[in-house]
């Protein structure tokens, strides 16, 4: 529902958006990151942090516990010896869901933590039972009363976990647990997104001990300490894409400095398939837009498939693609909310409860509506619109980028948690846009 005076963006359509940005750190990887640091006393230092308000609650929560945080234009430094308290604050109650990752780490310190109830964006239940499960395999006893957590344990232990599905945050959680845990730690059906092993990588230099093996299997040798270390966060590749279907769809021309081939293979076939013209250059890569576009079938799966948060801007490209496509999400039962709103603009999008994709997924025969089926390409027109979760963010604003007339789109805080200077970056390259 809008507030008074609510904050809102108003932008003009049909302005083909040309020039450079460069993209920023990734948010799901810096904020894992910056829970990592309370693994130890010394100093971490991390670069390309993302000043984003999810990163800001993060460190909130950190310095709530008693951390000393510098931080200037995307260098931070973390420093957790002073940290004092084993109870993330019930102030960060539904923020979003980082807090549930301070488990492990505070456990270590204090043999018991606290954690508020979760927050996060509405795209399916999202429950935590993996987390739970795996923890308590470790040696952890966690209850759980009014959506608080309360979990004790003398000493985490090495443990083998089989996770029921491969879960970004649980396999997070583990691996934070385990690399200060008594033993070895084996992490089967584990995530492997980039931004996981970027989050290895940080443990790693801090001293643990890590590898992946084949067949998403992480293992994780437990050692006593760690100490400090420097690092980089990866570039965020959802913004890249994000930047790519607004170059398509635009008309225009865009070169996201720092995008990277490795971590978005998925999503350049996607588009190659779409008929969307990008060079792969040194440093970034430059995206285009195409005479026409082509309607194509697909699937979001974890890593190495096409990733559940390239869903929305990609819909947006199909929504202009000759043809009918279709889109299988597998990862949410619930992320097709925000196309009521494209439908509002013109779009020609229809829900399905059936898996339309070559395999029926966990939702099937569930009611959830998962499948999309898309016909264009159709005009479409300005709307107010207001933003339902992060991702689909986003793809409102390249939907208001694309539409005929002045869109006014509300409920920006939640884009604002996820993207760095969004507003800043859509100007440079030539978007008319207005804050309110
Ligand atoms: C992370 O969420 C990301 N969030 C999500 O991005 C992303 O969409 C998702 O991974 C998948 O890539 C952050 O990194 C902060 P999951 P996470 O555990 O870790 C089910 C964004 O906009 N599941 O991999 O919460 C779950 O319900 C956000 O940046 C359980 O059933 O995702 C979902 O269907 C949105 N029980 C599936 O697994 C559990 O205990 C994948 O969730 C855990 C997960």
């Amino acid at each position: 529902m809008e507030t008074k005076n609510e904050r809102a963006y108003l932008i003009t359509g049909g302005i083909p958006l040309k020039g450079e940005v460069r993209v920023s750190g990734a948010k799901n990887a810096a904020t894992k990151e910056l829970v990592a640091c309370l693994l130890t006393d010394e100093k971490v230092e991390l670069d390309n942090v993302p000043q984003i308000g999810d990163v800001e609650v993060t460190l909130e929560m950190l310095r709530d516990l008693g951390a000393k945080i510098e931080s200037n234009n995307g260098h931070v430094t973390v420093d957790a010896s002073g940290v004092t308290s084993h109870e993330v604050s019930a102030a960060f109650s539904r923020k979003n869901r980082i807090p549930i990752l301070f488990l492990g780490p505070l456990l270590h310190r204090f043999k018991e933590a606290v954690i508020p109830s979760l927050g996060g964006c509405i795209i399916g239940a999202r429950p935590v039972d993996f987390h739970l499960e795996a923890l308590k395999t470790m040696g952890a006893e966690i209850t759980c009363d009014d959506s608080v957590y309360k979990a004790h344990a003398k000493r985490l232990k090495g443990a083998v976990i089989e996770l029921p599905f491969p879960s970004v945050g649980a396999t997070e959680n583990v691996m934070l647990s385990a690399v200060l845990a008594q033993g070895t730690t084996i992490i089967r059906n584990a995530a492997i997104e980039p931004e996981i092993e970027d989050l290895a990588m940080l443990l790693q230099a801090m001293g643990a001990i890590i590898r992946l093996e084949v067949n998403r299997t992480w293992v994780i040798e437990g050692v006593d300490k760690l100490h400090g270390a420097k690092h980089r966060v990866l570039p965020d590749r959802i913004e890249a894409a994000s930047f790519a279907a607004v170059a398509a769809l635009t008309h225009g021309e865009i070169f996201v400095r720092g995008a990277e081939q490795a971590t978005m293979i998925s999503y350049l076939n996607a588009l190659r398939r779409v008929g969307v013209p990008f060079e792969i250059l040194e440093d970034g890569i430059l995206f285009k837009s195409a005479d026409k576009l082509e309607a194509i079938a697909l699937e979001t799966d974890v890593h190495p498939g096409f990733m559940t948060d390239w869903q929305q801007p990609f819909v947006m490209l199909l929504t202009q693609a000759h043809g009918v496509s279709v889109v299988h999400e597998t990862v949410y039962e619930d992320r097709f909310g925000y196309t009521d709103a494209l439908r509002q603009m013109g779009a020609n999008i229809q829900l399905h409860k059936e898996c339309l994709g070559s395999k029926p997924c966990r939702y099937q025969n569930r009611d959830y509506r998962h499948s999309a089926i898309i016909v264009g390409p159709t005009p479409l027109k300005a709307a107010d619109i207001r933003i339902p979760d992060l991702r689909a963010g986003f793809s409102y604003l390249i939907a208001a980028l694309v539409a005929q007339g002045e869109s006014r789109i509300t409920n920006v805080e939640i884009i604002e948690r996820g993207y760095e200077d969004i507003v800043g970056k859509l100007k440079k390259l030539g978007a008319e846009i207005k804050v309110t």
